[in-house]
Parts: C-alpha cells; structure tokens; sequence
C-alpha cells in the first residue's frame, strides 16, 4: 500500500464514492455484467480497509440507487444476492471486525429491500454500533431525494401534530432528518466510470463537496487511486463562499 504517499496531507473526513463502472469493465472483457459487480464487491472491501487504515472518519460507498431497480431484472437479483453475501460475511467475522473497529451504517429506503437483507443490515448495524473507528455508510436503494422527501414528510408530520413551528424551521433541522444525521458533510465525492454526474447522490450533503471524477472503472479502483483523489483534494482552495 501507499501509505507513505499521504504524509503531511489533510486526510478528508468524509469521502462519499460513486462506484460506477463494473457493467463495462465486464463487458469489455466478454463477461457478464454480473462479474463486474462481484469484482467491484472485492474491491469494495479493499478500499474500506484502505480508509481505515489512512484515517478517514467516514466512508460512503452507493452501492444502489432507487433507480437502478429499472435494471433487468437478472441483474437485479444478482446484485441483491451479492449484498446478501456481504453483509451475511461480515456479520460472520466479528474478530476482524473489532480489529478494524468499523461501524456499518446503512443508509437508504428498507421498504422494498428483500426482508432478509433488511434483517441482515440490522444485525450489523447494532453489532458495530459502538465502534469508533472508520464509518461506512452503505447507500443502498438510496436516492438523495428520496432521503430528502423521508425528512420533509417527518418534519411535516410533526409540524401538524403543532410540535414544530414551520415559519422556525432551519437547514439544521433537514440535515438531521437525513439518514447521515449527525455525520459530517462529505468533503470530497469521487466518482469513477468516467460519468461526469451525481446520480441522486448525497445531494444534500454534497453542496460544498470537492468533486472528483476518475475514467477508472470501479473494479480496477486501487488504493493508489484513493491517493491520487486525496493528493488531488488537497490542491483544492475550499472558499465556502468566501473568498
Ligand atoms: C455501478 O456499476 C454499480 C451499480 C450501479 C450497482 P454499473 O453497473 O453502473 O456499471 P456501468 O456503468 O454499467 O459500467
Ligand atoms: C450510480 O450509477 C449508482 C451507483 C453507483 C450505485 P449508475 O450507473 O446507476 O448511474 P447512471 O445511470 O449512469 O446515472
Ligand atoms: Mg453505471
């Protein structure tokens, strides 16, 4: 690993990454899209231990967007099924884990998740709890608007039950309705796949994120990579507004 590439660098606290690209990295060599998926998984797991290791606080990987239920319906199913397995592994490796000190955090919509996933998820949500070390937020039937709708029907619910005054409403209140409630905004969004877009993404939260787009495809994504985002994030002047 390439740890030493890093010294003297501010580590990014948050990183939100797009992992686009294992349809074509797949097809490009003849195979299934579905291979792509299980090469990107692999790699998945690679890169939070990267993050761990590095410091970043929080981690936040899409795995799956509200949209991406348009698929056919194989690969959906394939898709399901590799996130059964992963959460079903980790859940199972409960040393490592401690070793590590992850905590698991799902965000997105469980309605229309496959029961068993959801059961999976909250076993490993409440078994990581109390870890303090690097956060991974898994985005999965996530969509940022979607996220944003769930905080606004809450608030609104709240405002007719005459337990809020909605002309008092902040932009505080929105963020600690989103499923990263209490997390810091990502400071960088990575993309890779070589898609110039946020697809439903953190939207939110990504209002000041620095924006980074790699053509990698995501099963090729190699630590050395995250570097680079980093080196590249620390060229970067955050102004906020400001000047
Ligand atoms: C990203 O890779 C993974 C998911 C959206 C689940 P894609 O499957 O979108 O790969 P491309 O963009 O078709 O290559
Ligand atoms: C975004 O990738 C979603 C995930 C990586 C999970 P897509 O491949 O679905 O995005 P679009 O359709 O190219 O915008
Ligand atoms: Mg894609």
């Amino acid at each position: 690993m390439s740890k030493k590439d890093l010294e003297g660098l501010v580590i990014p606290e948050h990183i939100g990454i797009i992992m686009d690209g294992n349809g074509r990295w797949a097809q490009k060599q003849g195979l299934e899209r579905f291979e792509g998926h299980k090469a990107g998984a692999r790699v998945f797991e690679n890169i939070c231990e990267y993050a761990c290791d590095i410091g970043i606080k929080v981690v936040t990987f899409y795995a799956f967007s509200t949209e991406n239920w348009k698929r056919p319906e194989k690969e959906v199913n394939a898709l399901m099924e590799l996130f059964r397995r992963f959460f079903a592994r980790v859940n199972a490796r409960e040393s490592e884990n401690e070793k590590k000190r992850m905590r698991i955090r799902y965000i997105g919509s469980r309605a229309g998740l496959p029961q068993d996933i959801v059961s999976l998820i909250d076993i490993l949500e409440s078994g990581t709890e109390n870890k303090d070390g690097l956060t991974v937020n898994v985005a999965l039937n996530y969509g940022g608007r979607n996220e944003i709708l769930f905080a606004a029907k809450a608030l609104a619910q709240r405002a007719a039950k005459g337990e809020i005054d909605p002309d008092k409403l902040t932009e505080e209140d929105i963020s600690s309705g989103l499923f990263t409630a209490g997390q810091p905004d990502p400071d960088m969004i990575i993309r890779t796949g070589g898609e110039y877009r946020i697809s439903n993404f953190l939207i939110w939260q990504s209002a000041y994120s620095e924006l980074y787009f790699s053509d990698t495809l995501w099963p090729d994504f190699s630590p050395e990579d995250l570097d680079r985002a980093i080196i590249e994030f620390n060229r970067r002047n955050r102004r906020f507004g400001g000047v």
